[in-house]
């Protein structure tokens, strides 16, 4: 059976029927380079796959909002309404599509009728690879479409961080809803988070695929983490702001960084602007390097980001250390790096074809005996933004 008969299926097993609804899926992303520089006013190159959040959906006659997920049955129907929207602590991941049509609200979207929806994701929970923002994606897709509101993807993109800025305290930035609302099958997104100019850029990695390694090891506390290294980088910009008059890190170049970085007043801070500069000019590079078909020079790019997401912006850990640094010890492995915000999650590698095996068996063998716990591998596909099925 295919996800649209068992989430159709489902739908009128909770719901009673399924009468007048209508399928939608929304991808998760990876990010390939520029790891928490979305924030920075810097350059992100994330895509969409093909896994992601299938969704049901149907309007209601009053203002009701009814919620059910196939990845959290235990909870079962999830209640709530259009009047009021708040963030609550009972409602679990109810809380995201609530933001979404609190956001919209906001926005100036009167949302007239209550729905029922039921979400089924194939992302692994936790992973890193954007199952919220995939939920808040599909979510203003399904007004958009149930509603006629006047949006662009774009738009979904901007409401759904907004939502998981304001409704759900997480400060994230642009990228992963951009990547998901936007995404072009096997094409990576070239964003210019400071204005959200973008440029798609086919990932031609010939007989390479991108390999995700999960670490299986929760975020926990990594949104207040988040939210610190944000606060950091701000800080930091304040501090050079003193000295020379630019918008964000993003506007500089690796030379004016050292020229400047010592009107910042702690070693800390500087390590965590350093990165945000030389990542977002190691993404520049990247992209470029892809472009002229230099994969191996990409791969080197993205091990550099991975070593400077642990010994200067220390969101790494010993899980996705373990994974990356494993990784780069097996012959076939053209890049490796942790992907998405850190603190636990996943890690991309790009990794030949005739190696993934070899890579599966030894990085999976090695991470288990250090980090007492097994990872998961997934061989993803690029795919497209959000459809109607
Ligand atoms: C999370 C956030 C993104 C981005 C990344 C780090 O995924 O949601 O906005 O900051 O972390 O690059």
């Amino acid at each position: 059976m295919g996800m649209k008969e068992t989430v159709l299926e489902k739908f009128a097993e909770v719901f009673g029927d399924s009468e007048g609804v209508k399928v939608y899926f929304a991808p998760g992303r990876v990010n390939m380079i520029g790891e928490h520089t979305d924030y920075n006013g810097g350059h992100v190159f994330p895509c969409a796959l093909t896994i992601g959040t299938y969704a049901v959906a149907r309007k209601r006659d009053d203002r009701k909002l009814r919620f059910y997920s196939m990845n959290f049955d235990a909870l079962g129907v999830l209640e709530s309404s259009l009047e009021n929207l708040k963030p609550e602590k009972e409602a679990g991941w109810t809380n995201y599509p609530k933001g979404v049509m609190w956001a919209f609200g906001e926005k100036g979207f009167e949302i007239p009728n209550g729905m029922d929806i039921l979400l089924n994701g194939n992302i692994p929970n936790g992973s890193g690879l954007s199952s919220s923002a995939s939920v808040e994606v599909v979510t203003g897709f399904i007004l958009r479409d149930l509603f006629g509101f006047d949006v662009t993807n774009t738009d979904l993109a901007l409401i759904g961080q907004y939502s998981e800025n304001k409704f759900n305290g997480v400060n994230c930035g642009i990228m992963d809803q951009f990547a998901i609302a936007m995404g072009k099958k096997d094409n990576a997104i070239f964003l210019d988070t400071a204005d959200l100019s973008y440029e798609y850029a086919p990932m031609k990695l010939e007989n390479a695929k991108i390999v995700i390694s999960c670490s299986n090891k929760k975020r926990g506390l990594g949104d207040s983490k988040y939210n610190e290294r944000r606060s950091e980088c701000e800080t930091a910009l304040s501090e050079i702001q003193q000295v020379v008059g630019i918008n964000s890190l993003g506007d500089l170049t690796e030379e004016q960084f050292e020229t400047y970085k010592a009107a910042i007043q702690d070693e800390v801070r500087v390590r965590r602007a350093k990165h945000a500069v030389y990542e977002n000019q190691r993404t520049i590079k990247a992209v470029e390097a892809l472009k002229n078909n230099d994969v191996e020079l990409f791969g080197k790019l993205m091990n550099e980001s991975h070593v400077s997401l642990r010994d200067d912006y220390e969101v790494t850990g010993e899980e996705l250390d373990t994974l990356v640094e494993e990784a780069w010890k097996v012959d076939g492995v053209i890049g490796s790096r942790m992907t998405g915000a850190g603190f636990g999650g996943c890690t991309v590698s790009i990794v030949k074809e005739e190696a993934i095996d070899r890579f599966i068996e030894q990085v999976g063998t090695a991470y288990e005996k250090k980090i007492g716990y097994a990872a998961d591998f997934y061989v993803v596909e690029i795919g497209d933004g959000p459809v109607i099925l």
